[in-house]
């Protein structure tokens, strides 16, 4: 599913990433753990499309067999917007939109047609316990809804792949228990492969498998 090698990131002189290697195969849950500023996001930017990797290492990246690198920008948003999904630490729902809204934009961008967009939202909603909170906006929500409403935006068109940044992060035990019980049974329903970012020793020791990051590299 996810096939990297030699992945290196710098901020100007600052060398994040020096030289990742991965491979992660489909359906598996994969949990990343590290100190603050070991370069777990930039990781999980790099993978998940959202940033680069540095050219001049000869880093490669492939995703469902496609060369990720080699790909203008504008396919390459239309590469994510198929097959990936985000869950961010801190929800990044739109205040002004219901969650049913929330839920659906992805769908749009995708040019997805407005009625099959909204049947879809509204069964990840129920699927998600959600079924009485369409029309709600995030600041109605609880922490652990509005994570929730997050995970489905997540899910609407399907990806094959999610990333989640420290996706509990921000939310009680209780919350925190059921959000990581629901990627569990994501991945069992739909066979998604989950990459995760998290400090919660918990939830990384429930993966498949827990890779440690030490100042720029995969230990
Ligand atoms: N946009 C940026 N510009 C400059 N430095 C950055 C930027 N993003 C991250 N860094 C630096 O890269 C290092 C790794 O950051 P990050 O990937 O966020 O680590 P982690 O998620 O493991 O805490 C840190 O030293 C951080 O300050
Ligand atoms: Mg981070």
């Amino acid at each position: 599913m996810i096939k990297a090698t030699n992945i290196h990131k710098y901020y100007n002189d600052l060398h994040v990433l020096k030289g990742v290697h991965l491979n992660i195969q489909k359906g598996e849950i994969v949990s990343i753990v590290g100190a603050s500023g070991a370069g777990k996001t930039t990781l999980l930017q790099i993978l998940g499309t959202l940033d680069r990797a540095s050219s001049k290492d000869h880093s490669t990246l492939h995703i469902n067999n496609v060369d990720i690198l080699g790909l203008s920008d504008k396919n390459l948003a239309k590469f994510r917007n198929e097959h990936i999904g985000f869950i961010f630490q801190f929800h990044q729902l739109l205040p002004e939109f219901t969650a049913l809204e929330n839920v659906c934009l992805p769908a749009f961008i995708k040019k997805t047609a407005k009625a099959d967009a909204e049947k879809r939202a509204k069964e990840l909603l129920n699927f998600l316990g959600l079924s009485h909170r369409y029309n709600h906006k995030p600041g109605e929500l609880s922490g652990g809804e509005q994570q929730r409403v997050a995970v489905a935006r997540a899910l609407i068109n399907n990806p094959e792949l999610i990333f989640a940044d420290e996706p509990s992060g921000n939310l009680d035990s209780e919350s925190a228990e059921n959000l990581h019980n629901l990627f569990f049974k994501l991945r069992d329903e739909f066979g998604q492969t989950f990459v995760i970012v998290t400090h919660n020793e918990e939830l990384a020791d429930m993966a498949d498998r827990k890779l440690v990051m030490v100042d720029g590299k995969i230990v």
